[in-house]
This record gives structure tokens, C-alpha cells and sequence, in this order.
């Protein structure tokens, strides 16, 4: 965040002095030695081409931004600008030349611009992501008048020892030159400030994409974080999973903003998951009730939650009830097992629920109560009480999450059939490779048995 604001700061200076500069040599007048001598008005119209490619950049840099990331571009801009420097320090013997290097400034404080948001979004947490915002505007006017300064400092260093009539008054040409390579350094100390401040926001080229989900492509993996696709629940879930962390809860990702190409930002979580290849990791009692302390902490930590005004959720499922943002989706496929830490990820589904909802999903996943032989236990009932016990159930509770149970699958397959008639993917496909048919059956399995579960959690 200092790094982005050193970088506005500095590049602020150096755009305003070229602009300071061409302007003010422009006006000079004829008997300087150099300069054109157009009046303020004519001197005004040298700023055309600078508007005019400040438009154009800011028209068609989100496309190259979106290739090579925010802060590669705010570099580039900052070099564009120093090219700027160079061409006015090296040829601005008429008019044309200095409308070039109008435009070529124009060009690269409007793409400057037009990065810079998307780079303080990636490096500023989301809650301080606007007074980060108008905290840089600051920086840039002060940026922009110290460039004046500038400008005026190393001009007024130099007097033109025999300008004829009127000795002393103008600055020397060659100080112009000087002025410019000054601001050409400082147009690479932008670029560089850039490359510090975001150097350990990884931009392209080391992104490891992560499979195993069912529903997101393009969950990847960037250094210690992961970029999964937004939507119009994720500033709802990040102030989900921002209250979790603040309340003492660490068994979900960090959320860390919104990258340069519009994804989510998470923290990765290091670890095993337990799904589809690692259920062993589950098969004992104590790692078995570790999930249910799990599960019991996060309802605990979110029964403080106040969503924010307007909060989205992608409410995938009605539930029976809203006490709570449940997470919807707690099973083994979106827990990591690791040391010493378990989390469980893939939030996007949160919504108002309960707790009994989103638990007697969890038992279904993590038991599990299911038909497919290879995956049946014959101790689900021990591991169902072991679940409750751990949880911390009350008597009223497991009265309560029996028929929840076989009502929670047999959501899961209503709703998969309903997406699936509607051709919605991705659930349209997970149809398609047997998803409902299984939940069906889990259900049939669940509600034949529910003298099984009854007597387990209350025998
Ligand atoms: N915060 C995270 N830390 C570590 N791995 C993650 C994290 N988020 C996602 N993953 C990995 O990406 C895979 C898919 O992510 P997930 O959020 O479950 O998406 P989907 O919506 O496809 O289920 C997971 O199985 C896991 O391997
Ligand atoms: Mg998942």
C-alpha cells in the first residue's frame, strides 16, 4: 500500500513536469533563443493531443490489462512516460515534436491512471479498499503541484546568460534538456517503486491451477493464495470470512481483496483434501469429532455475524430456516485436513440457514449416511452419535435433525433435477453423470432408516 502511493506520489511528479515543461516551453517567446512564443490560448491547444490519448488509453488498456495484470501495466505507463522525456529532452525543434510528445505523455498518464485502482484493490484489504482509493487521489494533486515545483526549480536554476533583449529572464534551453533527463529518472524510479510494491503479488506465469471442485473452473493457485472467479456474493462472503478470522475462528481462508483480473483473493491452506482420495484421514473417532468441533465453532463464530447492507448470497438451496449464514456445503470434498489446522473452504454458497440444515448435511458427508456400497459404513450409527455428542446436541435438536437428514438429500437431488430440466451448468452435467440418481438413493437409504438414527442419538 506505501509502495502504490510512492509510486502515485512519484509518478504524479514526473507527468505534471513534462506537462509543466512543454507547456511553458511553448510560450517561450522567439527572442529566448528557442521556444514558439504561442500565446496562452495557442499554448492551450498543445494540450489536445494530451486529453485526447489520455481517452484513448484509458479506452484500450483494460484489455491489455487484463493480459499482462495491473501492476505490470502501471509500470509500463510509467515507462511510456519516460519515453515521453526522452523524446522532449532530445528533439523539440518544432511543433510537431512537442505535439508527440503531448500525445505520447497523454497516452501513459492516462493508462497510469487506469491501472492504479485495480493495483491498490490487490494490495489493500477490502475493508480499507475505498479510503485507500481517496487517500491516493490525495497523493496524486500533491504529486502533481510538487512536479510544478520541480519544474520551476530546475529552470529557474539556469538563466540564459545572452538572450537577447531581455537577458536573464528565460531559463537556458539546455536546462530544459536537463530538466527532462531529471524527469525520466524519475519515471524509472516509479517503474521500479511499482516492481517493489507489488512484487510479492505474483501476476502471471506461476499460476497452478487447482483441481478437485466440482463447480468452479478456474480455481488457481498464486504463491501462498487462491484466485477463484468472483460473483455478486463475494463482497457478502468475504464479510463472511472476515468476521470469522476477526472473532477467532481459522478454520476457513482468509479473504485478501479482489485481484488485478477480477477474481477472489483467499488465502491457501496447505493440507490434504479429504475428498474423493483421502477419507482415510477421517476414519478415526478423534478425527471424526475434530470436524464436528469444526463445525460447532464456525456456527458458534458466525452467531455474531450482522451481514452487510444488502448482502448477496448465491442461495443455491431454501433452507428450512435463517438463524444463521450456514455455509451449505460442509463436507469431506471442501475440507483440508492439516497440521495443525483443518479448514473448510469453498464459502461461495453461503446463505442465510440453520444450524441443524447445514449439520444434518455435514453428517451426510461425513459419516457418511450413504448407499453407494463402497463408500457405507456398518458403524454410521456410532459415527452419527459420535457427531452429535461432539457437537454438543441437545435432546430437542436430535428429535429435530432426524427427518432433516433424509430432507437435506432429497433437497440436494430436487434441486439437481430442476437445474438439470432448466439445462443450467454446471449442474446440468453433474445430472448427467449420475449426481441425482446417487443423491436419491442416499435419501432412500437415510429415511428407511431413521428408527437406526433415533436410536442412536437418543437410545
Ligand atoms: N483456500 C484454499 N486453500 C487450498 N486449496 C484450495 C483453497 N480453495 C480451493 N482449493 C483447492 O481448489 C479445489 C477447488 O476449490 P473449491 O473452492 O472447492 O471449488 P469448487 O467450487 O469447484 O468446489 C479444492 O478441491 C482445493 O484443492
Ligand atoms: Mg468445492
Amino acid at each position: 500500500m506505501a509502495g502504490a502511493n510512492l509510486a502515485m506520489l512519484i509518478g504524479g511528479i514526473g507527468m505534471y513536469l513534462l506537462l509543466t515543461l512543454i507547456t511553458r516551453f511553448a510560450q517561450t517567446p522567439h527572442a529566448a533563443g528557442y521556444g514558439f512564443g504561442l500565446s496562452t490560448f495557442v499554448a492551450a491547444l498543445v494540450l489536445v493531443p494530451f486529453s485526447a490519448l489520455g481517452f484513448v488509453a484509458g479506452k484500450v488498456t483494460p484489455r491489455l490489462r487484463r493480459r499482462i495484470g495491473a501492476s505490470r501495466q502501471l509500470a509500463a505507463s510509467a515507462v511510456v512516460v519516460l519515453a515521453a522525456f526522452a523524446l522532449f529532452a532530445l528533439a523539440r525543434s518544432n511543433i510537431t515534436e512537442l505535439l508527440i510528445a503531448m500525445a505520447i505523455l497523454g497516452f501513459g498518464v492516462g493508462s497510469f491512471s487506469a491501472a492504479m485502482p485495480a493495483v491498490i484493490l490487490a494490495v489493500t484489504p477490502e475493508e480499507e479498499t475505498s479510503s485507500a482509493m481517496s487517500f491516493n487521489q490525495v497523493v496524486r494533486s500533491v504529486g502533481f503541484s510538487l512536479g510544478s515545483a520541480v519544474g520551476g526549480l530546475v529552470l529557474s536554476a539556469s538563466r540564459t546568460p545572452r538572450s537577447p533583449g531581455g537577458a536573464g529572464i528565460f531559463p537556458a534551453n539546455g536546462s530544459y534538456t536537463t530538466a527532462a533527463w531529471i524527469g525520466a529518472g524519475i519515471m524509472a524510479i516509479s517503474a521500479i517503486a511499482v516492481a517493489i510494491a507489488t512484487k510479492e503479488l505474483p501476476m502471471t506465469g506461476t499460476e497452478i491451477p487447482l483441481a478437485g471442485g466440482n463447480m468452479s473452473t478456474g480455481v488457481v493457485r498464486v504463491g501462498d493464495t487462491v484466485r477463484r472467479p468472483a460473483g455478486p456474493w463475494t463482497p457478502a462472503v468475504h464479510a463472511l470470512l472476515s468476521h470469522l478470522h476477526a472473532v477467532g475462528f481459522h478454520g476457513a481462508p482468509r479473504p485478501l481483496g479482489i485481484d488485478e483480473h477480477g477474481r477472489e483473493i483467499l488465502t491457501f491452506i496447505p493440507g490434504t483434501v479429504a475428498w474423493p482420495d483421502h477419507f482415510h484421514l477421517l476414519h478415526g473417532d478423534g478425527q471424526l469429532r475434530h470436524v464436528a468441533r469444526l463445525i460447532r465453532e464456525f456456527h458458534d463464530a458466525v452467531a455474531g455475524f450482522t451481514p452487510p447492507p444488502g448482502a448477496q448470497w448465491q442461495a443455491l438451496i431454501p433452507a428450512d430456516g435463517d438463524e444463521i449464514i450456514a455455509h451449505h456445503d460442509l463436507a469431506p470434498w471442501n475440507l483440508i485436513v492439516s497440521d495443525p489446522r483443518w479448514a473448510f473452504i469453498d464459502w461461495d454458497t453461503a446463505a442465510p440457514g440453520t444450524r441443524l440444515w447445514d449439520l444434518a448435511y455435514a453428517i451426510h458427508g461425513f459419516v457418511p449416511l450413504t448407499a453407494n456400497p463402497a463408500y457405507q459404513r456398518n458403524d454410521a450409527s456410532r459415527r452419527l452419535r459420535l457427531i452429535a455428542d461432539t457437537y454438543g446436541l441437545t435432546e430437542r435438536q436430535r428429535l429435530d435433525i432426524i427427518p432433516l437428514l433424509g430432507r437435506r438429500t432429497q433437497a440436494m437431488h430436487a434441486f439437481l433435477a430442476k437445474q438439470a430440466a432448466q439445462g443450467n451448468q454446471p449442474w446440468a452435467q453433474l445430472w448427467q453423470e449420475g449426481h441425482g440418481d446417487a443423491w436419491r438413493a442416499d435419501t432412500d437409504y437415510i429415511t428407511k432408516r431413521e428408527h437406526h438414527w433415533h436410536q442412536a442419538l437418543l437410545g
